[in-house]
This record gives structure tokens, sequence and C-alpha cells, in this order.
């Protein structure tokens, strides 16, 4: 199967098998053959990455830049974090391929900012990664207004730099959602909320009716736990706390889908699948492996 967006030609060639969970897992563990990747695809193309300072976004950074893309924009809130990180990314992969640009993702005005800065330096945009979020149970309308609004407003600024129809060249957005947001996570109801948003928004503007007319996939990631300042500090479940003051649950507990990754082999399952998932689809990366979530029962 193949998709045409854009110069991005994106051969579909996982093979995957139906498992008791009714999720379709790909046979293959995506490190095995990620040497086969052509990664040349990369080769002349621009990204921008939410939340690039640290974590997820920083590897999925690096991921690109080993893998030959031209040039990424690192956007984030943190400055002196953003700062620091790009100047370890220029000392590693040269002063000309990377920029970072203070942005917080949940200001409508700093995301036009951002995406209009990006494209004025770099005369192009290929690749969007909304990987921006929080984790805020007791401030839920900044986890909304971050999580929710954030990817919703990145997703269709994207679209307009990425858009065959609007002098872009087509391309692929990549929003980062959550595992607990195709498997309900008692103990972060805000959290979960959000990152089932970002699931059904990816579905919905992944559809071939805005795929066909802009040139613009749009695929969603589900990571599992992933060592990062994140997951270490997600701790203090006030919420939870004030509904079941008794409650002990944490993070550590031995559901299969809790299983833990660096943030390094999440990347790269997160690139590979930028470059071969289809538009609309949804992946669960948990544990370094990756498996298609299916809905064809729902739907
Ligand atoms: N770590 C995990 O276990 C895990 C699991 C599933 C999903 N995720 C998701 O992956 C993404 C990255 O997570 P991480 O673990 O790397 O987190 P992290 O906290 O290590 O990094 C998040 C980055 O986003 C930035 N950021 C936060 N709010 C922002 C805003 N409003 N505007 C711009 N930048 C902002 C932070 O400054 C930080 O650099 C998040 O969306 C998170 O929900 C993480």
């Amino acid at each position: 199967m193949n998709q045409s967006v854009g110069n991005f030609l994106l051969p579909i060639s996982l093979s995957y098998e139906i498992t008791r969970e009714g999720h379709v897992a790909a046979n293959n563990r995506i490190t095995s053959n990620y040497s086969t990747l052509k990664m040349s695809r990369l080769n002349g193309k621009f990204a921008l990455v939410t939340g690039g300072s640290q974590g997820i976004g920083f590897a999925c950074i690096k991921e690109l830049l080993n893998n030959g893309i031209q040039g990424v924009t690192l956007v984030d809130v943190n400055v002196s974090k953003g700062n620091e990180s790009t100047a370890l990314l220029k000392e590693e992969f040269g002063t000309e391929r990377v920029i970072f640009i203070e942005g917080d993702v949940s200001k409508e005005d700093q995301v036009e900012d951002a995406f209009e800065k990006s494209f004025n330096h770099w005369k192009h945009l290929d690749i969007v990664i909304n990987n921006a979020g929080v984790i805020a149970e007791q401030h839920w309308q900044k986890a909304l207004l971050t999580n929710c609004g954030g990817t919703l407003q990145c997703s269709l600024t994207a679209f307009q730099y990425l858009s065959t129809k609007r002098n872009g060249r087509g391309g692929v957005i990549v929003n980062v959602a959550s595992i607990v947001a195709v498997h309900p996570y008692a103990i972060t109801p805000v959290y979960s909320s959000t990152k089932s948003f970002i699931v059904m928004l990816g579905r919905c503007l992944g559809d071939s009716i805005y795929h066909d007319h802009n040139g613009v996939r749009v695929v969603t990631v589900c990571p599992g736990l992933t060592i990062t300042d994140f997951a270490r500090n997600a701790g203090g479940l006030e919420a939870l706390k004030s509904l079941v003051p008794h409650s002990q649950t944490s993070y550590n507990d031995d559901r299969d889908w809790l299983k833990s990754q660096s943030s390094e082999e999440c990347a790269k399952h997160l690139v590979r699948l930028m470059i071969e998932g289809t538009s609309g689809s949804v992946w669960t990366i948990v544990g370094n492996e990756v498996s298609q979530v299916d809905f064809s029962i729902r739907d």
C-alpha cells in the first residue's frame, strides 16, 4: 500500500497480527529492521518539534538529525532548557541544523509566531511533531489548554504551512498522545482524557477528506511509560487522593501496558511511524514495542 504525500513516498510494509486485546501488533520489533528504512527521505526536509527541550521531544530531534534531516526547530516554553539543549544539538550536529524558538503551545499567538519564525528561517516545513504536554491533575485548565488546545492549535497551524493547497509541499503531523488515552488509567482522569482528545483529533484530521485535499498525513502515537522527567514528576496525584484518600495507587504496578522504555527507544519508533504510518492511524509504543490500535469494532 502506498500513500503519496508531497514528495514523501510511503511504502507501508510492516506486517501485523491480531492480539488477544484486539490490537494489531507488528510482527517485528521496530528496532530489528530499522536499518532497512529509507531514511534518506529526510534529506532536504525541515521539522518543527514542540516540547523539544528534553525527554521524548529532545530524543526525537536527535533521531531526526541522526537520520539526515536538514533542519529542525525546537519550540519550548522553557527558555533556559531550550537554549541549553539547542547548544548541545549544535555541538553534536553542527550549528546550521537546529534553531530554538521560545513558545507556549497553549497560547494561540505564540504558536502562530513560532511557526512563522521557523518558516522564515528554513523557508520550508515538512514535519511537525506535536509533543509538548503536561500532567497536571490539580490544574485541569492548564492540562486542557496545553494538551488539547496546544495540539489542536499546532495541528491547524501546521496544515497552513504543510498543505499543498497553501504553498506547502505536503508532509506529516505526528501528535503525541499516551497509552492512557486507550487504556483507562483511573489515577490520572484529567491527563488521560486530554490524551483521548488527541487520539480522536488525529483520527478525524487524518481522514482522507483532509489528506487527499492537503497532502498532509496525521499520525498519532501513544507512548507507554517512558523514562523522562515527566514520568519522574508524575507523583502527587492529589485529584485522586481527594476522592480516595487512602489510595496507594502509583505508576509502579504490573500491567502489561505500563512496561517502560527509554526516550531514545520511543523516539526511534515515533520517527519510523512518522515515515510509514498511514494518515489517521494510531499507534501504541510500549516497552519498546509497537502496535497499531484497531478501532474497527467500534467503527
Ligand atoms: N514520559 C512518559 O511516560 C509519557 C508517556 C506517554 C506520553 N507522554 C507524552 O509525551 C510528551 C513528552 O513527554 P516527556 O516525557 O518527554 O515530558 P517532559 O516533561 O520530559 O518534556 C516535556 C517538554 O514539553 C515542554 N512543554 C510543556 N508545556 C509546554 C507548553 N505549554 N508549550 C511548549 N512546551 C511545553 C516542557 O518544557 C518540556 O521540555 C508529552 O506530551 C507527554 O504527555 C509521555
